[in-house]
């Protein structure tokens, strides 16, 4: 932790234990690590969360269903999604477990400071309830006696609760909305916000006494806490907020980003700021809100079968490739689909013809004529120094806005300019010649060539580090630490001249279309 460097505390939901992990939730958790990798580059303190929820009925009936204790069970769930977590490339820096005793702990201190503000109080529940979805829904709510939101069956409960004020917070939530119009992105999602608001926040259960699988109430040991608020205080509890050591949460709190789905919008722009508010914490600067992954048309669904299988996928296609995929093709906020065919296509016109093909002709090309041994910067390339400084710009602003769609098409002109000079300004021509100018203008152009791909390969780090990594490997630069960092790296013509280029390894062979 450097004291000196801004931080930014950036997070993922965390997925129910339930069952394995589909791509859905790792198109979430790259998306956040992508975030996360942008922001170390420009040289922040970051601090990156994701983790498991483990409680609740929903966790329950499946370790039932395998014959295991509920424990049992998430840990084997979570051993599995740490493992995909590194596969993916996820660089989080902590990862919470919902059953970790810190934060049982948390979840019981921040109940009790609920209750003693006055903001819990005893009723009675009933109405239906969503195991799937771990929801509560009023009779007005639910359509053909299914849950609202998955169409799953509803369970009707009657039982003793806590309730939460929510209602108290009503008018506080909306004015910081208001006055603060990057707190929900994208816009869509903040007018949706909005209307739900309109239609007035009533209190809401904040306990359980029919579930057993969940955190115990301090205060009255015949509740636990409703799985949503015990989830959403995960936040919090990692950094170690009402705990001994409370120096992460000192340095961290409040969130930069919390990345989450579009189905768990009310619980992250209402429950949660109301929470905070009645603990007296200042709120999360942003809720993240994506789309859905598709498959082709189709919403992803373990029970109809439709499911990306995260293993299958990247053995398939790569890890790295698939990560690029989903940041260019996904339309942040919006769904995108993910189709074999659209894969390929991607990948051989971006990675494969593209970067791989720009990449390996300026390889050859100074392997050719100059020994392998790139040429001193004497001459700037003026065109290339402005495009560049363009594209460093654009991508902080669509990085910051989350488009990292746009941030890598941005990218994409800038290869495609190198790709278009070297078939217009044919340097095999000038190679021929015995002229001091022409050889000037041949080490001007193969300069160029290799900051264009440097530049670009630094700047698609946050998206493909390990090929990042090696595309700087074969252009002979020895990156220390892991960091890849724009303030040192990031200047048009900071390539020294005189290195010496290592061996050529293809990264993207073409995929054959079938
Ligand atoms: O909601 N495409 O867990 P979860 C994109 N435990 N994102 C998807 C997706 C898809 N097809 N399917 C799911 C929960 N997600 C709670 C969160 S946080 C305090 C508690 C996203 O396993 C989903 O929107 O159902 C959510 O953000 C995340 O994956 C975990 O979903």
């Amino acid at each position: 932790m450097d004291s000196k460097k801004e931080k930014f505390y950036i997070t993922t939901a965390i997925p129910y234990m339930n069952s394995k992990l589909h791509l859905g939730f790792f198109y979430e958790a790259i998306l956040a690590d992508v975030c996360a990798r942008f922001n170390r580059l420009l040289d922040k303190d970051v601090f990156f969360l994701t983790g498991s929820d483990e409680h609740g009925q929903k966790i329950e009936k499946s370790a039932q269903a395998n014959n295991m204790t509920p424990k049992q069970y998430t840990d084997i769930m979570v051993h599995d999604m740490k493992r995909l977590l590194e596969l993916f490339e996820i660089s989080n820096n902590a990862f919470i477990r919902t059953s970790d005793e810190k934060h049982e702990k948390v979840v019981q201190n921040i109940l009790l400071k609920l209750k003693d503000n006055g903001d819990l109080y005893k009723g009675h529940y009933e109405g239906w309830y969503c195991v799937p979805d771990e929801t509560f829904f009023t009779d007005s709510q639910i359509v053909d006696g299914k849950c609202p939101e998955c169409g799953r069956e509803v369970e009707y409960i009657k039982e003793e609760n806590y309730f939460f004020k929510l209602s108290k917070y009503q008018d506080a939530i909306l004015e910081h909305i208001k006055k603060n119009p990057d707190f929900i992105l994208p816009e869509t999602r903040r007018n949706e916000v909005l209307g739900l608001i309109e239609q007035g926040l009533k209190d809401i259960s904040f306990s359980r006494t029919t579930v057993k699988w969940g955190v115990p109430l301090g205060f009255d040991s015949k509740h636990v806490c409703y799985v949503w608020v015990d989830a959403l205080t995960n936040y919090l509890s990692a950094l170690g907020y009402t705990l001994e050591d409370e120096t992460l949460y000192q340095k961290y709190w409040p969130a930069d980003q919390h990345h989450i789905g579009k189905d768990i919008l009310k619980f992250h722009t209402l429950i949660w700021p109301a929470i905070l508010l009645s603990l007296g914490l200042p709120l999360p600067k942003q809720v993240i809100i994506h789309g859905w992954v598709m498959l082709g048309h189709e919403k992803l669904s373990k029970s109809k079968g439709i499911t990306l299988d995260p293993d299958e996928l990247s053995e398939r296609y790569g890890v790295e490739p698939l990560r690029y995929f989903l940041m260019r093709e996904i339309s942040f906020g919006l769904d995108g689909s993910f189709t074999h065919d659209l894969f390929v296509r991607r990948f051989n016109s971006d990675l494969s013809n593209d970067i791989g093909n720009l990449l390996s002709r300026t390889m050859v090309m100074i392997e050719k004529y100059c020994d392998g041994i790139v040429p001193e910067n004497k001459n700037i390339n003026k065109a290339f120094k402005e495009k560049w400084e363009e594209v460093r710009n654009y991508c902080l602003e669509s990085a910051g806005e989350v488009r990292f769609n746009d941030y890598i098409s941005k990218i994409s002109e800038f290869v495609n300019m190198a790709n278009k000079y070297i078939e217009d300004s044919q340097p095999w021509n000038l190679a021929k010649s015995d002229d001091a100018g022409d050889k000037d203008k041949l080490n001007l152009i193969l300069y160029t060539l290799i900051e264009s791909i440097r530049l670009s390969s630094l700047m698609l780090s946050p998206i493909m580090p390990v090929a990042s990594r090696k595309i700087h490997e074969q252009i002979g630069i020895e990156l220390k630490g892991d960091e890849f960092d724009l303030s040192t790296m990031g200047e048009w013509g900071s390539f020294k001249g005189q290195t010496k280029l290592k061996e050529r390894e293809i990264l993207f062979p073409r995929i054959k279309e079938e």
